[in-house]
This record gives structure tokens, C-alpha cells and sequence, in this order.
């Protein structure tokens, strides 16, 4: 992707994982209108980017992320209905819709703080790896307002009917220790090894036929929200579109390297990858 002049956000590559990392430390990187603008720009720019194989969101400093901006995103555009919507929209977009949609694996990588509005692009990235001592806070009630946007929906689908109904009423925060045992996170490591364990995870997906990782990611997402018999549907068409979808022809690939070269086993590692 070619460089943009961002300024509350840094994108940066190394060896196909892109780090975008939300950059207002000193307010420990609440969301401002400016922040969303920059984000909706760099998702949709790095979406298309050949040198992106994943994508890891993750903050500067000590926090992942306080949530809303509360003077920038709600204070000065409370009487501005037009900037209001823009950046209403502009956060929605980045952490909802580019998100859940990025064609390539998304790791949120939460190294501190993470609050309110926070919460939604840790719930909308595939897979999340916590600091064990990151904090995590439906913090709305004590605003007393509700969680609003994608947060009530996402906790109430991510944690169990109890955990949600708890930590949204009362407010109580939980590290990121709890968000695995919660299930709210893939899992949690120590601090100083988050972005080594990221690293880890990251290489991990990248081992793997991209276009099935998409078409898979895709896949779980959606029959979430199917019966059965829709579900099976979707899948049939969806692994038939794969097969034509796919650069590497992984399907015939592994069938060939299994049953006729007699040199991969599924269970135990992935077939020997011939990139395009
Ligand atoms: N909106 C605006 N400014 C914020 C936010 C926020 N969400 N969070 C922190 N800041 C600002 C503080 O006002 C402070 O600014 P200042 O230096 O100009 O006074 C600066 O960031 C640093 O914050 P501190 O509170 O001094 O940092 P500390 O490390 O002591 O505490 C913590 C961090 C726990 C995250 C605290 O800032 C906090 O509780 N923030 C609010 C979290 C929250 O409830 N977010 C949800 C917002 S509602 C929603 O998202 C829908």
C-alpha cells in the first residue's frame, strides 16, 4: 500500500503482516472522528493490498483502546448532525463492516485498555490475542448510557447470555486472562510476549491456501446466522466456488500429494503449499 499521510493511525508491513496501529496514545487511543476517517481509508486501501497476507490491529502505548472519544466523537458533534453522521458512519464501516468482511485473516491484538466502543473492532477482527493483564470494560453504564452501536449485540453473541448480561449491567472490568476463559479472546499470553505469540499466530495462518482461509472465514461467519438445511446449502455452493476461486488448486494439490506422492498427512500439517 502506498504511504498516506495518517495521523492518528500507523500502518506499517513486515514480511506480510500489516500492523495498523491506532496511534493517540496520550488519550490512550479513544476514537476520535479523525481516527475513524483515517481507519475507514487504511481498511479499505489495505483490503486490496497485495503485500498484506494479515492484517493485526492493535494501540499505542498502554492502552488497545478507551473506546469513543467522548469529547471529540460525542461532545463537539452534538450539535453538528452532519459530522455526527460522517463519523458515525466512518466507525461503523471500519470496525464493523471492513472488518468482518477483510479478505484476509484479522488479528486484534489487545495490549492494554479496551473500553465501550473499543470493544467492537476486538469483536469483529477473526481471531484475538489479549495481554494477560490488558482490561477490558463495558464502561457505559457508568456513563449511564447503554451499549450502543455493535457492542450489545457483539458481547451478547461473542459471551454467554450470563457473562454479557453481567459485565453490561455492572460495569466490572475483566483482564484478558478472564476474556479467554470468557471465550471474549482466542487466548491471552504475558505481556512481553504478545507480539512474539502474535508473530506466531499470524505465521501459523499465513502456512495456510489463502483462498481457503477466506472462503473458511467467510463461511463460519455466515452459517452462524443459517438452519441447518440453508447452512448446507451455502456450503455446497460455497466449496464449489472455491474450486474456481483458488490460484493454487489446493484441493487437487492435496489429493495429489496424499494419495499419489504419499507425502503429506492433513492431520498432522498442511500440504506443501505451490504459491502462484
Ligand atoms: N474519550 C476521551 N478522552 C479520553 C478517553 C475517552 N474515551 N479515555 C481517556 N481519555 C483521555 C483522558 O481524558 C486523559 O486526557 P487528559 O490527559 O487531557 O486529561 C487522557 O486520555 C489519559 O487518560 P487517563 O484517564 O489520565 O489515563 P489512565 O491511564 O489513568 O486511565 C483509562 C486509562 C482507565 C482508560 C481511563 O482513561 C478511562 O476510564 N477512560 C474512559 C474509558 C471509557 O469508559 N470508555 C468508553 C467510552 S463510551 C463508548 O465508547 C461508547
Amino acid at each position: 500500500m502506498e504511504k498516506r499521510p495518517y495521523e492518528n493511525i500507523i500502518v506499517e508491513n513486515e514480511d506480510g503482516i500489516t500492523w495498523v496501529t491506532l496511534n493517540r496514545p496520550e488519550k490512550r487511543n479513544a476514537m476520535s472522528p479523525a481516527l475513524h476517517y483515517e481507519m475507514d481509508d487504511a481498511l479499505a486501501n489495505l483490503a486490496v493490498d497485495s503485500k498484506t497476507e494479515v492484517l493485526v490491529i492493535t494501540g499505542a502505548g498502554e492502552a488497545f483502546s478507551a473506546g469513543q472519544d467522548l469529547k471529540l466523537y460525542f461532545r463537539d458533534t452534538a450539535n453538528n448532525p452532519a459530522e455526527r453522521r460522517r463519523s458515525n458512519e466512518a466507525a461503523h464501516s471500519w470496525f464493523w463492516e471492513r472488518l468482518t468482511t477483510f479478505p484476509k485473516p484479522t488479528i486484534a491484538m489487545v495490549n492494554g485498555y479496551c473500553f465501550g466502543g473499543g470493544l467492537t473492532p476486538v469483536c469483529a477482527c477473526d481471531f484475538a490475542i489479549a495481554a494477560e493483564d490488558a482490561v477490558f470494560g463495558l464502561s457505559e453504564i457508568n456513563w449511564g448510557i447503554l451499549p450502543g452501536g455493535y457492542v450489545s449485540w457483539n458481547v451478547a453473541n461473542v459471551m454467554s447470555f450470563r457473562d454479557a448480561m453481567h459485565y453490561a449491567v455492572t460495569g466490572e472490568t475483566f483482564d484478558g486472562r478472564k476474556a479467554e476463559e470468557l471465550r471474549f479472546v482466542t487466548f491471552s499470553v504475558p505481556k512481553d510476549q504478545l507480539r512474539q505469540a502474535t508473530v506466531a499466530y499470524a505465521r501459523k495462518l499465513m502456512e495456510k491456501n489463502p483462498a481457503a482461509v477466506r472462503f473458511t472465514k467467510e463461511a463460519i461467519r455466515t452459517v452462524r446466522g443459517l438452519p441447518a438445511q440453508q447452512a448446507v446449502d451455502y456450503l455446497r455452493a460455497k466449496g464449489e466456488a472455491l474450486k474456481y476461486f483458488d490460484p493454487e488448486g489446493g484441493r487437487e494439490e492435496g489429493m495429489r500429494q496424499f494419495l499419489d506422492e504419499k507425502s503429506y498427512r492433513p492431520g498432522l500439517g498442511p500440504y506443501h503449499r505451490k504459491k502462484p
